[in-house]
């Protein structure tokens, strides 16, 4: 044999395998680990809402790299430890912070199903390329959006505006802005939202180069809904002073309240002008399904582009957001590309659907498709619908609790699943009380009854919950007022 074989053969005499020496310890520690993980989501109700990380766990997790390998068990330990009870909460049936849904156990499992499989939903011929064709098309019947439309699983509601609106200024400029970039248009290209959009709008905007002063902000009314005058006035201006709009982007469903823009008007606003139609349903959208909210939503149906998010009011783990393009070419044309290592071939693992690629930034991508197709079979849409509407009528009922309650306001009216409102005290000033409303929060939080969150209405400090929570019961509201109630007399003594 040639020296040089000799010594292939001697260094790969011991060729090393990141798979489990004992498979048998694996197997019974992952049976372990399913069975505390159940018991965990059985009996989150009985755990604080929220705990404090101690200086201990913070410091342990700043050692250094493991160089050499550690037990399983070990490092599980370390888990239940350091980590497991240090949660977000967003499981919690007392979390309303932010927009964040709470995930179900059999989520959970197709998590580790798809985790197993492992594969790259990014192009070729294998079954979870199918999973998310069906789950997009499933997306579509959701929104009542033309099948003949194409789609695409994202990280999150921000991925999910920002793949849109890409794709409506390559389209709508009628440039070759993928070559020439932004410049190949006459005077600034300008978009609409109003103040109340949700900031990735305008993250998008600054990432796409067309900068976020040409993003117009129109004001709001006291529904904090966009005003369509003043939209129309600044689509006027824009035009006579040469400027190229392209796009009206309206709310299903605002951040701060839960407003829903008018978008029947936007959508006349944005036909008459001839520009593209988006929509930033990342939570509202889904309440689509809600019989009372159908027809204010009616006008996704003619929305080319909406973005919504399935971690969030569809309540699977996170993340999985969706966007979909009315016009698929359209689509297709923002993203394509084609270089020689991802040629798709006729047959064998080469083939298969249009790669994944052609339709949004990313090129490897997980198999978030496997969550929702099989959560949507175990409940069926029917109930994802009833759950959305009890969060509603959840929220309405908090409005009702606030309005009794002499010693808290509500800051504006509950129009879908956001409510927002402080402790008052009449002889404090707006400072004053925006200061104790904080505490409020941060008590709530550190004590482990509930996590709100927060927001600025008019200068004053919200106490803010969004109801995505499965979890959640009327009993919990009761408690929440209760305890708000309770904490603010405390503080304000
Ligand atoms: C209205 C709205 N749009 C966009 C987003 C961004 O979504 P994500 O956090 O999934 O990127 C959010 C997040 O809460 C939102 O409420």
């Amino acid at each position: 044999m040639k020296k040089e074989m000799k010594d292939y053969h001697k260094l790969l005499s011991d060729e090393v395998s990141l798979d489990p020496i004992d498979w048998e310890a694996m197997r019974r520690l992952g049976h372990r680990m399913v069975d505390d993980m159940m018991d965990r989501l059985q009996k989150v109700r009985h755990e604080p809402s929220w705990r404090k990380i101690p200086d201990e766990t913070k410091e342990f997790l700043k050692t250094n790299i493991p160089q050499s390998p550690q037990e399983i068990e070990k490092i599980y330990g370390e888990f239940r430890r350091h980590i497991l009870p240090y949660p977000s909460g967003n499981i919690h049936p007392r979390f309303w912070a932010w927009v964040q849904g709470t995930g179900t156990p059999f989520g959970m499992l197709a998590e580790m199903l798809a985790a197993a499989m492992n594969p790259n939903t990014a192009l070729g011929e294998h079954a979870a390329m199918y999973v998310e064709q069906q789950v997009l098309n499933w997306c579509k019947e959701m929104m009542n959006y033309p099948q003949s439309s194409s789609g695409i699983l994202v990280s999150g509601g921000s991925m999910a505006n920002i793949t849109a609106l890409m794709v409506a200024r390559n389209h709508q400029t009628g440039k070759n802005i993928r070559k020439d970039g932004v410049r190949a248009v006459k005077g600034n290209l300008t978009l609409y939202c109003s103040t109340e959009t949700h900031s990735c709008v305008e993250k998008a905007v600054e990432v796409m180069g067309i900068g976020s002063n040409s993003l117009r902000k129109i004001s709001v009314d006291e529904n904090y809904r966009i005003n369509t005058d003043e939209l129309k006035r600044a689509i006027e201006s824009d035009l006579a002073s040469g400027n190229s709009p392209f796009c009206v982007i309206g709310n299903a469903g605002t951040v701060n309240t839960g407003a829903i823009d008018p978008l029947e008007e936007l959508l006349s606003v944005a036909r008459k002008h001839g520009l593209w139609f988006h929509i930033d349903g990342a939570f509202g959208a889904l309440a689509k399904m809600v019989p009372e909210y159908a027809n204010r939503l009616s006008a996704i149906e003619e929305a080319d582009s909406v973005a919504f998010d399935l971690h969030k009011w569809m309540y699977m783990p996170f993340e999985v957001g969706c966007v979909l393009i009315r016009d698929a070419t359209a689509h297709r044309d923002a993203f394509s590309s084609e270089p020689n290592y991802l040629m798709n071939h006729e047959r064998g693992l080469a083939a298969g659907p249009d790669p994944m690629g052609n339709y949004g930034l990313e090129l490897s991508r997980g198999f978030k498709a496997l969550k929702v197709w099989m959560s949507l079979k175990e409940h069926g849409i029917q109930k994802y619908a009833a759950a959305i509407r009890q969060n509603i009528a959840q929220a309405f009922y908090l409005g009702k609790l606030i309005e009794r309650e002499e010693r808290l306001e509500l800051l504006t009216p509950v129009s879908m699943n956001v409510v927002c409102f402080r402790y008052r005290r009449k002889d404090f000033s707006d400072e004053r009380l925006n200061s104790l409303n904080k505490e409020i929060v941060m008590s709530l939080q550190e004590a482990g009854i509930a996590s709100p969150s927060s927001t600025i209405l008019g200068g004053k400090y919200a106490i803010r919950v969004a109801n995505t929570n499965h979890r959640s019961r009327k009993e919990d509201f009761d408690e929440f007022v209760r305890e708000t109630v309770r904490i603010g007399d405390r503080l304000q003594a």
